[in-house]
């Protein structure tokens, strides 16, 4: 059999889809066998509704949770179904979700048409983006009989369309199909719990949380963070993490015009804007499991220094003020599409913030004050996580997304030895292991 009669093949009756699906490419560019062809060709012209399936995806808890995906570059619309079973739904109930550059719909059969449409929307952020990478996620919670769907991170922030189902909810939902072959998703996950309320950004201290916080249910204890948080604040919870005002008046009088002036106009040389720099005092060593030394003390001077937009990947991480105050702004996602901050926050003195590999994990930093800022932010990789992105992506000033390879301006010693030598610190500093 030619290429030419398989081409031909394909062409009745909706030729722009069997010419453009993934099965026709893959036996063309393989050159399979004939028997192969015919039964590839049969499946194809058989399914008007392509469902596909693929161990991994589905859900740990019955009709609950996110599966969350990147689509490539999409060229035409896609559809995503929680099925009972992991095989073509076939007309019967699921709940599926239909993203076009037209409209999106969540459907009760993995059918398009009015009869089938749940609920839609034609709202320009929430439809397709045609050939452009974009995360899309699909949200199915039965305790809440709720449909979610959006862009960017899974979080309620960011939810462009939602349906409260009024009769009885699927309450068997297991697997996840996609009318894409899963082998041109190479970035999709499974979450088990779906999108709820937005945990807001602030950690509250056990001491702080008060019945009327509970009964709201939006509070973030350090209890509700994910182990990985919860380990890194063990560490600089503590009422001693704190920076002496010996020290806080020699980073200051060393910004201004010592070492750390110098070390700053040089960062700040080497982009566009100076104020693009601030400058990163490492804690102790690289252990391996967080992408650069765990623990670095960042100073932002006053008057607008920031950091670019930036994201940390698959890493959990605890960021605590040490002096003065800085303005956090959250970002869907790092694309130069998503350049408009979806949440502005700013934490004051002792406040502790956090991110994780789904949540408020982009974001940009600025200190809007006349004073420098003093932040401890700690990393950590998710236990299970074995690959270990060892850099910070971020975009440049050409809106490309960039890799950053965590580095040190000083150590922690090296800071103290500068202020000293500065006339700064008089008080001699010793570690517990020092003192011993
Ligand atoms: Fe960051």
């Amino acid at each position: 059999m030619t290429q030419f009669s398989l081409k031909r093949l394909a062409v009745n009756p909706t030729e722009t889809i069997y010419l453009n699906h993934p099965k026709l490419d893959a036996f063309l560019s393989l050159n399979k066998t004939k028997e192969f062809l015919a039964n590839a060709a049969a499946d194809i012209f058989s399914n008007d509704n392509p469902e596909y399936y693929t161990p991994g995806m589905e859900l740990e808890v019955l009709s609950q949770g996110v599966v969350r995906l990147l689509i490539n570059a999409p060229a035409t619309g896609f559809k995503l179904i929680f099925n009972e079973k992991n095989s073509t739904s076939q007309g019967s109930d699921v709940y599926a979700l239909e993203v076009t550059k037209d409209y999106v719909a969540f459907l009760s059969k993995n059918e398009s048409g009015p009869a089938n449409i749940l609920a839609t929307t034609k709202s320009i952020p929430a439809l397709l983006e045609p050939g452009v990478d974009c995360y899309y996620w699909f949200s199915v919670d039965k305790k809440n009989k709720l449909l979610k769907y959006g862009k960017g991170d899974a979080t309620q922030s960011l939810t462009l369309l939602t349906y409260s189902v009024k009769e009885n909810f699927l309450k068997n939902l297991k697997y996840v199909g996609s009318s894409l072959d899963w082998s041109t998703i190479t970035k999709r996950k499974i979450y088990e719990l779906p999108v709820t309320i937005q945990l807001p950004p602030f950690v509250i201290g056990n001491e702080d949380i008060t019945l009327e916080d509970i009964e709201a249910g939006v509070i973030t204890s350090v209890g509700n963070l994910p182990k990985e948080c919860q380990m890194l604040h063990s560490v600089v919870a503590g009422p001693k993490i704190i920076l002496t005002d010996e020290i806080i008046v020699g980073i200051r009088g060393s910004l201004k015009n010592g070492k750390l002036k110098e070390i700053l106009d040089k960062k700040g040389e080497q982009h566009a804007d100076p104020k693009e720099s601030y400058l990163r005092i490492t804690l102790g060593m690289d252990m391996g499991y967080s992408p650069g030394v765990p623990f670095v003390l960042e100073l932002w001077p006053g008057n607008g220094h920031y950091s670019p937009i930036h994201t940390h990947s698959d890493a959990y991480a605890i960021i605590k003020v040490l002096h003065n105050a800085i303005d956090c702004f959250f970002y869907p996602d790092l694309r130069k599409q998503d350049i408009k901050p979806y949440l502005k926050a700013t934490f004051k003195k002792d406040q502790v913030t956090y991110l994780t590999p789904t949540l408020y994990r982009t974001h940009k930093l600025y200190n809007p004050t006349d004073d420098f800022t003093a932040t401890l932010q700690c990393y950590r990789y998710a236990s299970e996580d074995k690959v270990h992105y060892e850099t910070f992506d971020f975009l440049n000033d050409k809106l490309e997304v960039d890799t950053f390879v965590p580095n040190t301006d000083l150590t922690y010693t090296q800071l103290k030895d500068v202020l000293k030598k500065e006339g700064y610190l008089t008080t001699p500093l010793k570690s517990k292991s020092e003192a011993a």
